[in-house]
């Protein structure tokens, strides 16, 4: 009975998980594991049709390892739009609390970049974070502030001999951008220290003055006390613009708040004198610079915006020079990536500073310039006093080409996604990166935090790439911006120790 019933039972429909057992039957002593390898495409064809694609983008310079995929992750907004146009303007904005690495992962693209033939301007470095790199990569390093160099704002610069190369309309638009770019400098020094814009009677007599000025010093550069000058000395064209109705009293009494705001620009005033003395040091167009302004002391918020606004003003200068040569054909086509970090530090120093910085940075694709933009949070951005500021402090993040996100407090993502698009496992993601470093009380010492070289690139809608950005042995030498917080003394200790990088 029971012999019966065994021989009757059905073979199972399925196979077992191993596969049928039975001599050529097919079954699987044990599950292979499949090993995957990375490798460019000339190595791997040969392999087809076991080779998958990346799921990342591998055009630019390497960052890192994608967090999800482990796979490698190319990225920098010069080469996603021109290479892989994957973005509209060449533009980052890279977002994200104080010490996770955003100024690291900027050195990273700007020394890819530089690989690539694009020259990294870093325009106004304040910590300092990048001047150890561009020494590195053989770049010119301009030192301001502190006694140490002076930028005179009225130095039309190279502008000038370039236009002497150059003719006819090209000749022009060179000489009126280094004009117009020199009275919306004056403009914004004097929007800084009143921390109101000066009226558009004000700008008029600056723009007239300006013109005075350039007659009178036709082969020198002319300084701020040489500017002030003219507007004490009331030239015909100046009272004009100033309608003084022909009575001089009238127009003293007009440019009277200027001339103090003007005095308050020279040697001993409020600024401090940087911008009231000859240019010390020329910027090179062919070769990486960075401004070196880390003398200025943190709490001097009002020079420290002025002193980054005017290299950003002589860096812009410098490339509209260097374009009209290019097309002129008389100097080689260069493209340069302008690195603008610790952007809150100018947008704080008061009403109408966002307009002079959107004015400056607004026409980076057509001027054939890369830009990467540095800040902390969305709240900078929009802690500015008048909506119409916040409203164009916002549309720096909407409009940069990506953004670039490292951990930022759960707070900001109703300000982040209202001007990017973040699912919620982004948004967490981003939220969980912020955490603070857990404590070894083993060795003492505070771990890595978390977030530590982990950003999330989102371009438009997309979903993000999250990254984890690790240095290699040449970057972790040349800089580390923690290095003053590794030298440490304890009560006691007679020796100072120096822990490894
Ligand atoms: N990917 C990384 N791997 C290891 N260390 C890193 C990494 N990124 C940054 N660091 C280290 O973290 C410290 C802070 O980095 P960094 O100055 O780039 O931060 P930050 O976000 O620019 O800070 P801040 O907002 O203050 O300017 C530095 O000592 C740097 O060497
Ligand atoms: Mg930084």
């Amino acid at each position: 009975m029971t012999r019966t019933a065994k021989k009757t039972q059905p073979p199972p429909r399925r196979a077992p998980s191993r596969g049928w057992a039975g001599a050529g039957r097919g079954r699987a002593g044990g599950i292979p594991v499949v090993k995957q390898w990375r490798g460019s495409t000339s190595q791997v064809c040969g392999l087809w049709p076991f080779a998958t694609g990346a799921g990342t983008p591998m055009v630019g310079v390497p960052l890192g390892r994608n967090l999800l995929t482990g796979s490698t992750l190319c990225c920098d907004p010069i080469s996603w739009f021109q290479r892989a146009q994957l973005i509209s303007n060449p533009s980052a904005f890279v977002l994200g609390r104080p010490g996770l690495g955003k100024s690291t992962l900027v050195r990273r693209m700007a020394i890819g970049l530089a690989a690539y033939g694009v020259q990294p301007l870093v325009l106004g470095d304040l910590k300092p974070d990048y001047v150890a790199t561009i020494e590195a990569l053989g770049g010119q390093v301009i030192r301001l502030g502190g006694g140490r160099g002076y930028l005179n704002v009225l130095d039309p610069g190279e502008a000038r001999s370039a236009a002497a190369r150059l003719t006819g309309d090209a000749r022009v638009e060179v000489l009126a951008d280094a004009h117009s770019r020199r009275v919306t400098m004056v403009s914004s020094l004097l929007t800084i220290v009143r921390q109101t814009p000066p009226t558009d009677r004000e700008e008029t007599i600056i723009d007239r003055a300006l013109r005075v000025l350039d007659d009178r010093h036709p082969d020198t550069a002319p300084v701020m006390s040489d500017l002030l000058q003219v507007v004490r000395d009331a030239p015909q064209d100046v009272r004009l613009v100033a309608l003084d109705r022909g009575d001089r009293a009238r127009y003293e009494q007009i440019t009277e708040n200027l001339e103090a705001s003007l005095l308050s620009l020279l040697h001993g005033g409020r600024l401090g004198g940087i911008f009231a003395q000859p240019t010390s040091v020329e910027m090179r167009r062919d070769r990486p610079v960075v401004f070196d302004v880390s003398s200025i002391d943190d709490n001097e918020t009002d020079l420290q915006a002025a002193i980054m606004l005017a290299c950003w003003s002589t860096g812009f200068g410098s490339i509209a020079v260097s374009n009209a040569l290019a097309d002129a054909g008389l100097e080689p086509r260069r493209h340069y990536v302008v690195v603008l970090d610790e952007l809150w530090r100018v947008l704080r120093a008061g009403k109408g500073i966002v307009d002079r910085v959107d004015a400056l940075t607004r026409l980076n694709r057509t001027r054939g310039v890369g830009m990467v933009m540095v800040s902390h949070t969305m709240s900078d951005l929009l802690s500015l006093p008048s909506e119409e500021d916040r409203m164009k402090a916002r549309g720096f993040v909407e409009r940069s080409g990506m953004v670039i996100a490292g951990g930022l407090p759960s707070a900001e993502m109703p300000m982040l996604t209202q001007a990017i698009a973040m699912s919620r496992a982004e948004q967490g993601m981003l939220a969980s990166w912020q955490d603070p470093p857990a404590w070894d009380s083993r060795t003492g010492k505070e771990a890595d935090p978390p977030g530590r070289g982990k950003f999330l690139v989102k371009v438009g809608g997309r979903p993000g790439i999250p990254v984890q950005v690790t240095l290699t042995g040449a970057e972790g030498a040349v800089h580390d911006t923690n290095q003053l917080w590794h030298v440490q003394s304890r009560v006691g200790d007679t020796e100072v120790s120096e822990a490894a990088s």
